[in-house]
Order: C-alpha cells, then sequence, then structure tokens
C-alpha cells in the first residue's frame, strides 16, 4: 500500500518518527508522500525524505491555511525549491472556506499560480479542500486545458456523489482517509458508487485516524484500516482494494 498524503514531519512525531515509520513497514506500507505545509515546514520535510530515501518522498506547495497577506513571498519559496531539484507533485495546495474567509481571493490566486507550475513541471497536485468543494471544481473547470491536462488528487474527500463525478470527469483522484471509517460520515453511501479505479489511499497522520483509533494521532500503520472498510463498502477483497490503490497511487505519482 502506498500512503499517498502524511505530514510525518510534524512535532507530533518529532519523539517517536523511527518507529511509527517501523510500525508502517511492518503493516505493509511501501512509500509515504509528505505533503508540504509552507515555508516553516520544508526543513523537516526535506530531512525526513533524507532519512528515508525512496520510502518518504516529499512533494511541494503551499497550503491554503498558510494563504495569507504575504502569500507572494510564501510561493516565492515554493518556486524557488521547484527550480532546484525534483518534486513527484505540487502540494499540499487547495482552497479552504473553514478556517478562515478572510483571503479568499488569494486562495484562488495561489490556486492559480500552483497548477500552472504543475502543467510547466508535469506534476500532479495535491488539493485541499474544505467547505470549498464546489469552488474548487470551477476553479479546475476553468484551468483544465486538453493539451496539457491538470492531474492529480483531491485529498481527504467527503463530498457528494455528485461531486465525487465531477472530480473524476476532471481526471483526479479521490484520496480516502480516516473518514471513511466513521460512523455517520456519509462516504459509504457515495464510495458504493465508485469504481476502484479512481481511489487512493490515504492518512493525513496525524489528523483523522481512522475507528477505532478516532480522536488519538493518526499514522501511516493505519492505512490498512481505511483499505478494509473501502473492501467492505465495495464488496471486493481486501488485497484487490490495496492492488488498485496502489497501482492508482503509481499513476498519479508516475513511477
Ligand atoms: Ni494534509
Amino acid at each position: 500500500m502506498i500512503d499517498t498524503h502524511a505530514h510525518l514531519y510534524l512535532e507530533e512525531f518529532s519523539q517517536d518518527y523511527p518507529e511509527v515509520i517501523a510500525k508502517a513497514q511492518n503493516a505493509g506500507i511501501e512509500k509515504i508522500y509528505l505533503p508540504n505545509i509552507d515555508s516553516q515546514s520544508i526543513e523537516a520535510m526535506l530531512e525526513l525524505e533524507l532519512r528515508y530515501p525512496d520510502f518518504c518522498i516529499a512533494t511541494i506547495g503551499l497550503h491554503p491555511c498558510s494563504v495569507k497577506k504575504d502569500f507572494e513571498k510564501e510561493l516565492y519559496v515554493v518556486e524557488d525549491w521547484l527550480g532546484r531539484r525534483k518534486f513527484v507533485a505540487i502540494g499540499e495546495m487547495g482552497t479552504d472556506l473553514y478556517w478562515d474567509q478572510t483571503f479568499w481571493q488569494e486562495q484562488q490566486e495561489a490556486f492559480k499560480i500552483q497548477a500552472e507550475w504543475a502543467k510547466k513541471y508535469d506534476l500532479p497536485l495535491i488539493i485541499h479542500c474544505r467547505n470549498s468543494i464546489d469552488e474548487t471544481i470551477a476553479l479546475l473547470e476553468n484551468l483544465q486545458e486538453k493539451e496539457k491536462p491538470l492531474k492529480g488528487i483531491f485529498h481527504c474527500f467527503t463530498g457528494s456523489l455528485e461531486q465525487a463525478q465531477k472530480i473524476i470527469a476532471l481526471g483526479f483522484y479521490l484520496g480516502i482517509g480516516g473518514v471513511v471509517t466513521f460512523k455517520n460520515g456519509g462516504l459509504d453511501k457515495v464510495l458504493s458508487h465508485i469504481d476502484l479505479e479512481h481511489l487512493v489511499l490515504e492518512t493525513d497522520s496525524p489528523y483523522l485516524a481512522p475507528v477505532p483509533y478516532r480522536g488519538k494521532r493518526n499514522e501511516s500503520g493505519y492505512l490498512s484500516l481505511i483499505a478494509q472498510k473501502i473492501a467492505e463498502i465495495q464488496s471486493v477483497s481486501l488485497e484487490e482494494v490495496k492492488l488498485k490503490t496502489t497501482q492508482n497511487a503509481q499513476k498519479v505519482f508516475g513511477i
């Protein structure tokens, strides 16, 4: 399995990340993608990548919750890194109308700029959107071109069936995490209508731990609980979920 989204470089793991990584490897995780947040998180993220080459893989981008008045300065740091070395994705980027709506204009601007970089470097986007799925779909629809199609993952997808179908039509994957195991999460009713070929697995560690760890610190080793739940919803074997979602992750990251 591949954890397409985990922030294992954060403070929450500073005391025991070697154990967390060992547990993930024992649980059958082959790779963990580390989406960046902003200029403050890059150093720790790259350090973790350096310690676990080919296992922990950094991506570069500016998280919408870090888009403030000075977002152009933050984006300059991302642009600089994109020119300095190879990355496999731009993220995490996106929109967020849940925490703060003050910088909505700036969020949209940062989205467009990062989407242009994705085209320029031919990289997938790792998209965060919270209370803003329709707005994000609309942004993407305006940016999508036939010659240079944008691709990537809608991380932590929790939307409706209609929204899922629009995302798939845009050529994007749905990142499924711990929310799928939550009672009354509602995601089971959507996923029962979505083919496995559109899904990738993610933990979003340290956030959104699946049941029975809900509310506790999440870690990549819990990924199989998410795969298991998808297998139940779709009435397929756990092996099939693991195989298909791994192939999808390989496709999106170009492995
Ligand atoms: Ni994240």
